[in-house]
């Protein structure tokens, strides 16, 4: 191992500039605009794994974005690990709140800022540079591997589900290796065990036919906006729990150990607080912070829409009012069963004045995974080496839908091994990668190849 983290040290710079490359190309999957570049960026991925040493390299179009797919699979008798990413980035409004351009990366303070550098371009790319290096020094890595990189997470990985299933043989494998989460703090080694789910409901309320002077009309018609505004405020009970009904009936409770756990973390609620400009925190009644992200199912509005929003004043009535609202699930919770039980409850609290259409834009499952599995101790263990101290285990409050279908599927352990901060402003201005981090992160990819390789 000695020669692949030498390469890997001596080619700190090579590596970083190479990233950039990557990071220049704007592939954000949500955007019709921005499809070429998606492509591009496709071109871009199966490029570096040519260049990472894969015997095969090749793009699967779907109806939506092109999934990357390469293989090497030099070591008969040895493991294999399929390497999971995504190369899609959310769009960057708004764009005046950056402090440089967002697909010009720029490196300030021993950061890389730029749209997708931590989410999940950077953290991709330690694996294609941690493969490399072994090529580069003695030969060939030490067990088989597949990279799967798909364009479509940021937007619901769509096509992503269906290839899978109809290439069970294509991706077959030991473990599926995820970095896609985030460390607990910096420089602390983290494998990530749990992550939760999602449904991302859109709720349409309209009243009268048109917009209307909100002085000859206003006082006879219902409002859409102000409508919309007492149902969402019906959501959460005066202690900030959800009020759908049945929507905590197939919640996991916390055992007393993983509370424990929880506690054992050094978390201060006041440094938190501070670092998010709050003065004081809020959540469900009768928990702890990181309870609450971690294993407790939450509803948030993500935005709201309608009537005059535009500068100075403007008397009007407005017709439609819009709100877009997510649901974070823990185990056992079912996306689908949720959306059903959201829809049924919005619809029942909507007044007979309006009218009210409920859509379900997407959704994941809830995922957990085994901290004893044999990828999972050797990516800890892979972890420990290159940082230098022990690793921690944590559950994340974000999500990566596809994880339940490769376990499912696949029938492989996923290890989620995040080299990211919650800092790091992801899907906000002012992205970033710590760069630190980013070479650890490539240290910690080649022990994990060297540590799973062993039989
Ligand atoms: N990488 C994130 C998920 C994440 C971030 C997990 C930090 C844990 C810690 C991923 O790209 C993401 O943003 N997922 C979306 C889900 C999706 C269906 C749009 C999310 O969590 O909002
Ligand atoms: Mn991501
Ligand atoms: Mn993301």
């Amino acid at each position: 191992m000695e020669d692949v983290i030498k390469y890997i040290n001596e080619n700190r710079e090579t590596f970083i500039n190479e990233l950039k490359d990557f990071l220049r190309i704007p592939s954000i999957s949500t955007l019709a605009e921005n499809k070429k570049d998606i492509n591009d960026c496709a071109d871009f991925v199966m490029g570096k794994l040519m260049q990472s040493g894969m015997s095969r390299v090749e793009i699967f179009h779907t109806e939506g974005h092109p999934i990357v797919y390469g293989e090497w699979l030099g070591a008969p008798g040895k493991p294999t690990v399929l390497v999971y990413g995504h190369y899609d980035v959310q769009p960057v409004d708004p764009i005046d709140l950056w402090e440089s351009p967002p697909f010009e990366p720029t490196i300030k303070d021993g950061k890389i800022f730029a749209r997708g550098a931590t989410d999940d371009k950077g953290q991709v790319f330690m694996h294609f540079k941690s493969v490399e290096s072994f090529f580069k020094t003695v030969g060939t890595p030490p067990l088989n591997i597949k990279f799967l990189i798909e364009g479509e997470e940021e937007i619901g990985s769509e096509h992503l589900e269906s290839f899978i299933t109809n290439n069970l043989d294509l991706l077959k494998c030991d473990a599926v290796l995820i970095s896609d989460t985030s460390l607990y703090a910096p420089g602390v080694p983290t494998l990530t065990y749990g992550l939760r789910g999602l449904a991302y409901m859109e709720v349409e309320i309209t009243g009268p036919n048109r917009y209307l002077h909100s002085g000859t009309f206003g006082g006879a018609v219902g409002n859409p906006v102000n409508t919309l505004a007492q149902i969402i405020s019906q959501l959460h009970d005066k202690n900030g729990a959800v009020t759908i009904p049945g929507f905590y009936k197939d919640v996991v409770k916390l055992t007393k150990k993983e509370k424990e756990n929880f506690r054992r973390l050094k978390f201060s609620e006041k440094k938190f607080a501070a670092e998010l400009g709050v003065a004081k925190l809020y959540g469900e009644k009768g928990f702890s912070t990181l309870e609450r992200i971690w294993a407790r199912p939450t509803l948030d509005c993500n935005g709201i829409f309608g009537g005059f929003t535009g500068k100075g004043a403007k008397t009007v009535l407005p017709s439609k009012a819009t709100a877009k609202i997510s649901m974070r699930l823990v185990p056992n919770q079912d996306p689908n069963k949720v959306a059903k039980q959201f829809e049924t409850y919005i619809k029942k609290l909507a007044p007979k004045y309006v009218k009210v259409k409920v859509s379900n834009l997407h959704g994941g499952f809830p995922s957990m995974t085994s901290i004893e599995s044999k990828a999972s101790i050797a990516a800890a263990k892979a972890m420990e080496t290159a940082f230098g101290k022990k690793t921690v285990f944590i559950r994340e409050g974000g999500s990566i839908p596809i994880v339940t279908v490769f376990a499912k599927k696949l029938k492989a352990p996923v290890v989620l091994m995040g080299l990211g901060l919650n800092s790091e402003n992801l899907h906000s201005p002012n992205e970033h990668f710590d760069l630190n981090h980013f070479h650890l992160g490539i240290i910690s990819s080649a022990n994990f190849m060297k540590e799973f390789s062993v039989k």
